[in-house]
């Protein structure tokens, strides 16, 4: 499966990956997302706005998962924690975009 990360500079970069990873192990695998709590919910160094139409394919969020995007700066409406979103078929080709640290 594929996933393209649009970086704060504007480059993208599209990665390869299996099922059931998440999207901040991919983007950690390619040094992208730093990932400091390793997907515990509690650094959101892995903090990705996720482009349509793979916004509403996402499962909703956990409340772990709200509180820690309240304090993140910038977040936008389609933002998530990357550790929270595991890659599965349905998400195969989706556009995140990674927003300065
Ligand atoms: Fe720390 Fe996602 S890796 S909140």
């Amino acid at each position: 499966l594929a996933v393209t990360f649009i970086l704060p500079d504007g480059r993208e970069q599209t990665l390869e990956a299996e099922a059931g990873r998440s999207l901040m192990e991919i983007g950690r695998d390619a040094d992208l997302i730093e990932g400091t709590c390793g997907g515990a919910c509690a650094c959101a160094t892995c903090h990705v706005v996720v482009s349509d139409p793979w916004f509403d394919l996402l499962p909703p969020s956990a409340p772990e998962e709200d509180e820690m995007l309240d304090i993140v700066p910038g977040i936008e409406e389609t933002s998530r924690l990357g550790c929270q979103i595991r890659l599965r078929p349905e998400l195969d080709g989706m556009r995140v975009s990674l927003k300065p640290a």
